[in-house]
């Protein structure tokens, strides 16, 4: 089965409204010999995906937003809905990254409520799973990600899955320069894809791709992604400059 290979931005709090068409076009240009084969994706602030969607316009760049409400409308301070971003023209989401986790009260069961809202509304959805350092060393690798997958994932069909990505970002890799070795994210994408198995069927969990990220890099990339089972890259830091981010994906590209 060839899954197509996604690398995501996700800008996280970087980008200003007034520079995001500048690094939009910037990555177009870097990536387009691999726009055929790679799905390339950034993932801005919400103030600044009006602007990426525009600039975006023309190329084959996707453009989404880092988390989203599972609400259509309301009294939320502060949250975006997902009919709010399809009307922007952007077509993707994450939810529940890590960081939503641990410093906004991020929980299994909202990001289980945000990311049925996304596949709803049609965005394609990568959703977050992730164990932290204690975690890895107390050998419940797992079994966290085991409970963030069957409850983030609670009540969607098969059919919904055509719409999810799963992000698997060790928490203790990103941002740190620390990076799962390739062993170590195999072994973690492959109990992914079991566990996507129990709950939509083998058939299903061969199509549903899976990101690896946590301080990826072009000088990494390549040997992550040579992998059985990692199909793209959730990327932070090296999404910030378009040269780094095209040699990610050009490492994509060439992943056989
Ligand atoms: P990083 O972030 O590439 O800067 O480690 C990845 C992420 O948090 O999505």
């Amino acid at each position: 089965m060839s899954r197509k290979k996604i690398i995501a931005g996700n800008w996280k709090m970087n980008v200003k409204p007034s520079e995001t068409a500048a690094l939009v076009k910037a990555i177009a240009e870097a990536t387009a010999a691999y726009a055929d084969k790679v799905e390339i994706v950034c993932c801005t602030p919400a103030i600044d995906v009006l602007e990426a969607v525009a600039a975006a316009k023309g190329t084959t760049i996707g453009v989404g937003t880092e988390n989203c409400h599972w609400e259509d409308h309301g009294a939320f301070t502060g949250e975006i809905s997902t009919g709010m971003i399809v009307d922007t023209g952007a077509t993707y989401v994450i939810t529940g990254h890590s960081e939503r986790r641990q410093y906004f009260g991020e929980t299994d069961e909202t990001v289980n409520k945000r990311t049925t809202a996304a596949i709803k509304a049609g965005l394609t959805c990568m959703m977050c799973v992730g164990e932290t350092l204690d975690e890895r060393e107390a050998d419940l690798v797992n079994e966290v990600i085991g409970r963030q997958l069957k409850v983030g994932l609670k009540g969607l069909t098969a059919n919904d899955a055509a719409k999810l990505v799963i992000a698997y970002e060790p928490v203790w890799a990103i941002g740190t320069g620390k990076t799962a070795t390739p062993a170590q994210a195999q072994q973690v994408h492959a109990f992914i894809r079991e566990t996507l198995a129990k709950l939509f069927g083998e058939a299903t969990a061969e199509t549903i791709r899976i990101q690896y990220g946590g301080s990826m890099k072009p000088g990494n990339a390549a040997e992550l992604l040579a992998q059985k089972d990692i199909d793209g890259g959730l990327i932070g830091g090296a999404a910030l400059k378009a040269a780094d981010f095209a040699g990610i994906i050009s490492a994509a590209a060439n992943a056989k």
